[in-house]
């Protein structure tokens, strides 16, 4: 039996894939609540005062956590969180968590125990990163500096891992699955820039810089000291090739390829989001 007539949350519902699995639920028509700090009611992960009411009257909610679950705190942060949505009657907990990350898996485990139906997306890194988060200006700007070496990542598209999410939270055949979101292949961040000018028809320059260099230029350019840290703990701890393997979450859950980089990369170009002021 499908659940498509009671409410869900999504927390990080304005965020890379929290509205494309609005988007889609609301295309199904199932009713949705958007669980960020500018919704209503607001809900915030240091204000434990704002879970319970963003809990109530819901039957499954996917869980995002911000910044990452890489950050202290975050796997106790996930287990109270657990804790109050079963307490509230929440029947299904979809977890996003973070491919090749220790703490990660802490919080899996946090989930896996909470006593609901339980939903795992284990994800590589998203393509979105270039062109919604921290890369998106540097690709504007035409040079992508990271410390990313050689390795191999097999990049994900956030709507794949919303296609997924929204068939765990509705549908009941996802339940106890852990799901190795990624790409259909791997690149390394200086193929991914080179297919990104590919589909741009211009040069988008790579450089690689050690992780000395790269936290000197992000303190130079006004980056709070936490997200300098996190940006250092993936670039250096989980992108050591550790994720350098496809994984079948996609094919598993939707019985379909996932989506190429090229593609991702073409689409955004025509979109524009990449052009230049
Ligand atoms: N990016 C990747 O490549 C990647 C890969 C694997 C896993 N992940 C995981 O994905 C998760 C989300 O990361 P993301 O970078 O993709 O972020 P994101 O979902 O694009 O954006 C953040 C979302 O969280 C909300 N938010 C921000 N601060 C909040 C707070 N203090 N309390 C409640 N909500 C808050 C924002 O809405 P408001 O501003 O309205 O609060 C927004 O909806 C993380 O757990 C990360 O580990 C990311």
């Amino acid at each position: 039996m499908n659940n498509t007539d009671t409410e869900v949350l999504v927390l990080g519902g304005t965020g890379k894939t929290g509205r494309r699995i609005v988007d889609r639920l609301l295309a199904l028509g199932v009713p949705v609540r958007v669980g960020s700090r500018s919704a209503q009611p607001a809900f915030e992960w240091e204000d434990r005062s704002t879970w319970e009411p963003a809990m109530r009257g819901i039957h499954a909610a996917y869980i995002s956590y911000y910044p990452d679950l890489a950050v202290p705190g975050a796997t106790d942060a996930v287990r109270d969180l657990a804790q109050v949505a079963v307490a509230a009657g929440v029947q299904r907990l979809v977890l996003l968590s973070g491919r090749g990350e220790e703490e990660a898996e802490a919080a899996e485990q946090v989930i896996r125990t909470a006593g609901a139906d339980w939903t795992i997306l284990r994800a590589s890194w998203f393509n979105q990163n270039f062109s919604e988060s921290y890369l998106l200006d540097p690709v504007i700007a035409g040079e992508v500096v990271v410390p990313a070496g050689g390795v191999p990542e097999p990049f994900v598209d956030a709507d794949d891992i919303a296609d997924v999410a929204v068939a765990a939270l509705t549908e009941d055949g996802h339940v106890g699955q852990l799901y190795e979101l990624t790409g259909p292949r791997m690149l390394t961040f200086a193929e991914a820039t080179a297919e990104i000018g590919k589909a741009l028809d211009r040069e988008i320059a790579f450089v690689n810089v050690s992780p000395a260099e790269y936290a000197a230029g992000l303190a130079a350019e006004g980056v709070p000291e936490d997200v300098t840290e996190l940006l250092m703990y993936l670039f250096t701890t989980v992108l050591d090739g550790r994720n350098s393997s496809v994984g079948d979450g996609v094919q598993r859950a939707l019985g379909r390829e996932p989506r190429d980089f090229y593609d991702y990369a073409w689409d955004t170009a025509q979109q524009g989001i990449w052009d230049r002021a």
